[in-house]
């Protein structure tokens, strides 16, 4: 499918990630012309590549960086976006505490720069990546849009609810700007064609690709970070959703959005699905799919990490006419045919 040149143009920021790239894919399938702008400093230029063999076309890339003011602007003069999917950040929680000026910088400079180009280019619909970090450990689950965030737990996470208050005030400044906020939980699995999919620079800070890797071999065991909470099994409770589902729920944003007649509006969207988790019911629901069985021992807690976090998706169900679809078991499944695929 050549692009074409009526279909609407989205410009997708950090589109060559885990989350941004399917998320082009869902958006091509839509009927959407996304065209990506990505630096490739937390992504791979392989990503194109497999894209392209999803999609049987080309998909239009800027390789530059989100904070660069004349690259940004020449891209917006070359471009007609009817819309944008803000994904580029850094997103490494322990990295952030140890360089916090680097992530307030690069995830902060780069919003209040989209935001700043939209009104002058008549831009008008905007989708951001947030994060249910935002909430820490909510009081009581599962979370709803109204659980009062709590301070964050990083520089990382600080920089969600920092970037969620400055599209709120500047659409309460009447900023020609519709925006909706979507706060992740744990994003996991991979395209089901194997061609795109997670690819952790380094050694993996997140649980499925951890896992991923020691079924591989890459890793020689698992570690599971405590096992004494206070949870039916004792290991936390996460929200663990399809990135496909997550992905679709990024298009479903972007339609309401530009359905919408409003001339400016904000909201915050919880994307999950809405079921809790235990990490250890993750390992042993990748060993029934998989047939691997995994090395894995209990370690000392994370500093850091909550005990328990999950969605109310009621408000996605009804405002995106959404619901995640996919199983925990085809998610882990998906990962592990990435994994192999990779490996
Ligand atoms: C999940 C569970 C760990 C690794 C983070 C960010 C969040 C978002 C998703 C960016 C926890 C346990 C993990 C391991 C383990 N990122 N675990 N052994 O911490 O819920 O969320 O990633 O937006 O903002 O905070 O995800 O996958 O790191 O951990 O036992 O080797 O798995 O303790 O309970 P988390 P995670």
């Amino acid at each position: 499918m050549n692009p074409t040149g009526n279909s609407p143009k989205i410009l997708v920021t950090g589109g060559a990630g885990f989350i941004g790239s399917h998320t082009v894919v869902s958006l091509v399938e839509a009927g959407f012309e996304p065209v990506i702008v990505d630096d490739f400093s937390n992504s791979e230029r392989s990503v194109l590549d497999g894209l392209r063999k999803i999609l049987g076309r080309d998909v239009t890339y800027y390789p530059a960086n989100c904070n660069d003011a004349s690259a940004m602007e020449a891209i917006f003069q070359n471009e007609s976006f009817t819309g944008i999917i803000h994904f580029a950040a850094y997103k490494a929680v322990g990295e952030s505490v140890q360089q916090p000026l680097k992530y307030y910088r690069n995830n902060l400079d780069s919003l209040m720069l989209l935001l700043e180009l939209m009104p002058k280019y008549g831009v008008q619909n905007l989708v951001f990546s947030s994060s249910c970090t935002v909430y820490g450990q909510p009081e009581h689950l599962p979370v709803t849009e109204s659980t009062p965030r709590l301070p964050a737990q990083s520089p990382y996470g600080n920089t969600k609810a920092i970037s969620e208050d400055i599209i709120r005030d500047t659409v309460t400044a009447n900023q020609p700007i519709k925006a909706l906020a979507l706060r992740y939980f744990n994003p996991v699995g991979a395209h089901p064609s194997a061609e795109i999919g997670e690819l952790p620079l380094g050694v993996p800070a997140n649980l499925v690709p951890f896992i991923t890797q020691t079924a591989a071999g890459i890793r020689p065991s698992l570690t599971v970070y405590g096992n004494d909470y206070n949870t039916p099994d004792g290991t936390c409770i996460r929200d663990y959703i399809h990135v496909v589902d997550l992905a679709e729920a990024h298009v479903q944003a972007l339609r309401k959005l530009s359905e919408s007649s409003a001339n400016a509006s904000y909201d915050v969207i919880n994307i999950g699905t809405g079921r809790g988790e235990t990490v250890l019911n993750i390992i042993k629901t990748f060993e029934q799919e998989t047939g691997v069985t995994l090395n894995y021992t209990i370690g000392p807690r994370r500093p850091g990490d909550v005990e328990q976090v999950y969605a109310d998706v009621s408000k996605a169900n009804q405002m995106l006419d959404w619901t995640a679809s996919r199983s925990l078991a085809e998610s882990l499944r998906d990962a592990w045919r990435w994994q192999q695929k990779i490996s």
